[in-house]
């Protein structure tokens, strides 16, 4: 398996495999690989010949200091368990710091019509800027013909096929569905990082936004909002950080209900120190 710590060994690389007419896929990750990872990746080379998975911690992205030091950072895990998705077609990228932002480690500020002023927005000062301004950088390195992206991070994805049409980049961004543990918790790389305590806890996040969707078939947002709230206050080892229903096109909080609307329900919850977030469709 190719692994490439630094750009231009990977441009050659991939300026190579164009020459011969290869179709490219690409997976940007933070590592500590799982199997919703593995999800995007299969995905991904059942549309192409070849995909690239680049594994990085992006400080820019990161709001809270000690969650960007606590990040699991696991490169020779996530390369077994990338041989054994494929040995041959992977190609990975796993650059420092310094490779990608040289000395200047900051970020730019992107519009993204408004998209970016809602729920990890709002709680997540900057994050936006930061995911933008990585992904737009390794989709100029890669120059993928596909990438591939979680809608377990639902308004990332949004943001994403935005920052692709406002810039015209060359790429077909692609949505794949949460990849999910047996008991319902989406899976994370900050999943690691739970007690067994609160793993065990963990799966009310899902269960809830279920029956969240059921009572939506009936009621209001506010009283499907409320409901949830009053669900996670009587709880003792998850803290809700918010709950919201909202029109998927825009990403804003649904007043009134239309039915010609498509809806979402996102949640972000604090398990101790430990942020999970995970959104469910709703019609
Ligand atoms: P990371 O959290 O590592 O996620 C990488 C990709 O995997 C994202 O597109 C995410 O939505 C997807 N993913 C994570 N868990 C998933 C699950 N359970 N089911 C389906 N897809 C899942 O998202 C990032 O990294 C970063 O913000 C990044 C885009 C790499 C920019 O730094």
């Amino acid at each position: 398996m190719h692994i490439f710590k630094n750009k231009t060994d990977l441009i050659n690389h991939i300026n190579d495999l164009k020459s011969k007419k290869k179709t490219l896929g690409f997976v940007p990750t933070m590592g500590a690989l799982h199997q919703g990872h593995a999800s995007l990746i299969i995905k991904g080379l059942n549309d192409n010949d070849v995909v690239a998975v680049s594994v990085f911690v992006n400080p820019t992205q990161f709001d809270n200091q000690e969650d960007l030091v606590k990040y699991p950072r696991t490169l020779d895990k996530d390369v077994e368990l990338l041989k054994e998705i494929s040995k041959d077609r992977i190609i990975v990228y796993a650059p420092s710091v310094e490779d990608v932002y040289g000395e200047n480690v900051s970020s730019n500020s992107f519009s993204y019509d408004g998209l970016e002023h809602e729920m990890e927005g709002r709680f997540r000062d900057g994050h936006f800027d930061g995911v933008g301004t990585i992904v737009k950088r390794l989709f100029e390195i890669v120059k993928p013909d596909r990438a591939y992206f979680g809608e377990k991070d639902f308004q990332q994805l949004m943001i994403i096929k935005k920052l692709v049409d406002k810039y015209n980049i060359p790429v077909r961004v692609i949505g794949c569905k949460i990849h999910r543990a047996t008991d319902g918790l989406a899976m994370s790389s900050r999943n690691t990082r739970l007690t067994p305590e609160h793993r065990e806890a963990a799966p009310f996040i899902h269960k809830t936004l279920k029956t969240a969707k059921e009572k939506f078939g009936t009621k209001s947002a506010n009283v499907v909002t409320k409901w949830v709230e009053n669900q996670f206050a009587s709880h003792n080892l998850l803290e809700l950080e918010y709950f919201i229903v909202a029109d998927v096109e825009t990403l804003k909080t649904v007043k009134r209900k239309s039915n010609k609307k498509s809806y979402r329900a996102f949640i972000a919850v604090y398990a101790d120190d430990i942020r999970l977030i995970d959104n469910i469709a709703l019609n």
